[in-house]
């Protein structure tokens, strides 16, 4: 079975040279074509171009076994690539939002008992099965927002049996969810009120019990510490991210959101595929990004919504790094999985041009999730994930118009959505 997407007004994210990323000023190169059509098989991209050209008119005269889908002017783009997100949990914090608005910083909140401990607590009394329906409704919720691939994370368990229960959960997701999911163990997301003072003990059973059962039911495709001030150190980082070598977790770690943690070197040193957060970047922790194979990701949803610093993106790229963006879906510090409202954000906040901004999250969210061979561009024989907007002038419009849904049509896998 072929769907042939026709009259479609800018079919955009091409590549015709297998990039796994882009940065510095190629961030800024989107390949376009005008008046194009997009052809899927079995689920793959299997070729696109101009409506003009001989390829198009011969696709049309033989149209036995294809469906048809009229873009109506709109765009097509590949499908946006998040990768980073709490997706998995219990409960809402909006309670705790209201501290937040009367001025309690994140640590102050974190150290009333609030933050993750707090998630944590209604994880440990949450079924399997209430959890799983939850996340499933929120990964249909962005998936009609465009989101096509997602990470999502553990670390609201902090025990043993909580924090396979979390991955558990995801697993199932995997199962059932036509987004392509990655699951990162985030054991060391912050220390249990038992372990208050006990830290290393907290580590211990992390490496000595937690990544051994995680890595033998196959549950964890990376591992994470929040590695910053008040959280863990990078010495923690450095014995966790050893022990998860040892079983092949690739670390994607959250690093300087609340201060020059040594986050971001402790990332590089690992070889992490991502480094996350960044707030907190100068020039010693671009250095070190520079030359590494480590993808820097920032978060706008929680910088925004917790009223944080903005990490220096143009400086960013302006050295020749890649930057990606990523929701960071979570009901503490960024409860929004809209990748389109990411896209303003990086726009209005960040100073990203929409072409940047689309690269961000899309190549580089793909990057960052360990996607980039098959999804987050279009290119003859990546996975079919992609999305045609509603009629809008161009892809500016796209982070200009902010906060309203401007897709019209999700394929995934090749499979029409919606
Ligand atoms: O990425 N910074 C650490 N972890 C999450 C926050 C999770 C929460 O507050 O529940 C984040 O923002
Ligand atoms: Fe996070």
């Amino acid at each position: 079975m072929r769907i042939l997407i026709h009259n479609i007004q800018e079919l955009t994210g091409i590549d015709y040279q297998s990039k796994l990323l882009r940065k510095g000023h190629e961030m800024d190169e989107l390949e376009t074509i005008t008046n194009a059509y997009l052809l899927i098989k079995d689920g793959l991209i299997v070729d696109f171009g101009s409506a003009d050209s001989a390829n198009f008119a011969a696709l049309t005269k033989n149209l036995s076994n294809t469906i048809g889908i009229d873009a109506n002017k709109g765009l097509v783009l590949p499908s946006f690539c998040d990768s980073h997100t709490h997706l998995v949990y219990a409960a809402s914090r909006e309670l705790e939002y209201i501290d937040k608005i009367k001025g309690l910083s994140y640590e102050e909140i974190a150290k009333r008992g609030g933050g993750i401990l707090n998630s944590a607590a209604k994880m440990a009394s949450a079924t399997e099965d209430e959890l799983f329906e939850s996340a499933f409704i929120r990964l249909e919720e962005i998936k009609n927002y465009g989101t096509g691939a997602v990470e999502i994370k553990s670390g609201y368990g902090l025990t043993t049996e909580t924090e396979l229960k979390m991955l558990r959960v995801i697993r199932r997701l995997k199962e059932v969810s036509p987004l392509t999911i990655k699951a990162t163990f985030l054991g060391a997301h912050a220390v249990p009120t038992e372990y208050t003072g006990r830290q290393d003990e907290y580590v211990d059973l992390i490496i000595n019990e937690m990544i051994p059962m995680v890595a033998s039911e196959e549950l964890a495709d990376y591992i994470d510490v929040f590695c910053d001030k008040g959280f863990f150190t990078p010495d923690d980082t450095d014995r966790i991210l050893n022990a998860g070598m040892k079983y092949g977790l690739r670390a994607k770690i959250h690093a300087n959101e609340l201060a020059k943690s040594g986050g971001i070197q402790t990332g590089v040193k690992y070889n992490a595929l991502s480094v996350d957060h960044l707030e907190y970047t100068g020039n010693e922790e671009i250095e070190a990004l520079l030359n590494s194979e480590t993808m820097p990701v920032i978060l706008p949803g929680a910088a925004f919504f917790l009223g944080m610093p903005y990490a220096p993106a143009r400086q960013m790229i302006g050295a020749g790094l890649p930057v990606a963006m990523a929701s960071d879906f979570n009901p503490g510090s960024s409860p929004s999985g809209n990748m389109q409202l990411i896209l303003s954000m990086a726009s209005i906040l960040y100073k990203l041009t929409p072409e940047e901004g689309i690269n961000a999250t899309t190549i580089n969210g793909a990057y960052a999730m360990g996607v980039s061979e098959e999804l987050g561009s279009i290119a003859k024989g990546k996975i079919a994930n992609v999305f045609i907007t509603k009629p809008i002038p161009g892809i500016a419009y796209l982070p200009y118009y902010y906060g309203s849904n401007k897709i019209e049509k999700v394929i995934l896998n090749g499979l029409i959505q919606n």
